[in-house]
């Protein structure tokens, strides 16, 4: 635990000093929005000094009145102004701006992620042994799945989500959703049938079930005969002693066609 904390923290530590100043985290964009980049509260001056610089580059810099590089446009305040931002304008922003004499005036440094919208996912089914897969496409990482059965949220957030065929009930739609920080989409629903779930699961317990009656029936039914042939053989065996002398003819014709 502690020395979690600690790796943690070097790593913290190592970031800030590599970046130069702490940079807390970003500020979440979608590709194609237009992002304005500002100093919170500073007015630019007519004869200030102005400099934005992207990832340890100058895309910006004037002078007074005189601008000497401009990648990217500023606006009157000193912001700097992304049109149609693209995924190659994400990283640190610094800000600068001095006074005619040189002078810090204010500083800023913003850490700007332009992400893709998540693409709409699409729910697989793949039946295994004793239930279904239910694979949620396309899941990138930093993106967040949810599950949601028969419209209710599920607490899954795997990409696969196991369903074993005992929670499988027939007519059960399931959907998923992926989102980022900066969208969120869900798939058409599915209802997922597998040949060893749902009616058919039902049929084979069915057809097991029938099996074990006829078996047992047949069994029971067997039993019953032997007892009876015991019975009748005994009877007639008693009625034979009984009888005591019979004509041999007669004993051989009986017992022949018992
Ligand atoms: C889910 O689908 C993706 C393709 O979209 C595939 O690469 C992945 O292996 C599948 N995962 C499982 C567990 O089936
Ligand atoms: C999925 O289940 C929910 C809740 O039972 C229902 O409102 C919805 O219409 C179902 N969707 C489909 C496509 O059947
Ligand atoms: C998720 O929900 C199920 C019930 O639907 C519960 O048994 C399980 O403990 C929950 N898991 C977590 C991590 O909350």
């Amino acid at each position: 635990m502690l020395q979690n904390v600690t790796i943690t923290l070097l790593i913290n530590l190592i970031f800030m000093f590599s970046t130069g100043t702490f940079v807390s985290s970003c500020t979440y964009k979608a590709v194609g929005d237009k992002v304005v980049i500002s100093f919170d509260d500073a007015k630019l001056q007519e004869d200030n000094e102005l400099r934005w610089i992207h990832n340890q580059r100058r895309v910006y810099w004037k002078k007074g009145s005189q601008v000497k590089h401009s990648e990217l446009n500023t606006d009157q305040y000193g912001s700097l102004i992304l049109e149609n931002v693209q995924k190659d304008k994400s990283g640190d922003y610094k800000g600068i701006i001095y006074d005619a004499g040189g002078k810090l005036i204010k500083e800023t440094e913003q850490h700007l992620c332009v992400l893709e919208p998540v693409p709409e996912p699409t729910v697989m089914v793949e039946c295994v042994e004793k239930g279904v897969n239910l694979n949620c496409s396309a899941v990138k990482k930093n993106e967040v799945v949810s599950w949601m059965k028969n419209g209710i949220k599920t607490n899954m957030t795997h990409a696969v989500l196991h369903v074993t065929s005992s929670e499988l009930k027939p007519g059960d739609n399931f959907s998923c959703t992926v989102s980022n920080q900066i969208s969120k989409k869900s798939a058409k629903e599915v209802k997922p049938l597998c040949s060893d779930t749902g009616p058919k699961f039902l049929g084979l317990e069915l057809w097991l079930m029938l099996v074990i009656l006829i078996g047992g029936g047949s069994f029971l039914l067997i039993l019953f005969i032997i007892c009876l042939v015991c019975v009748c053989r005994c009877y007639r065996r008693n009625k034979r002693k009984a009888k005591g002398t019979l004509p041999v003819n007669y004993i051989q014709k009986h017992i022949v066609f018992a």
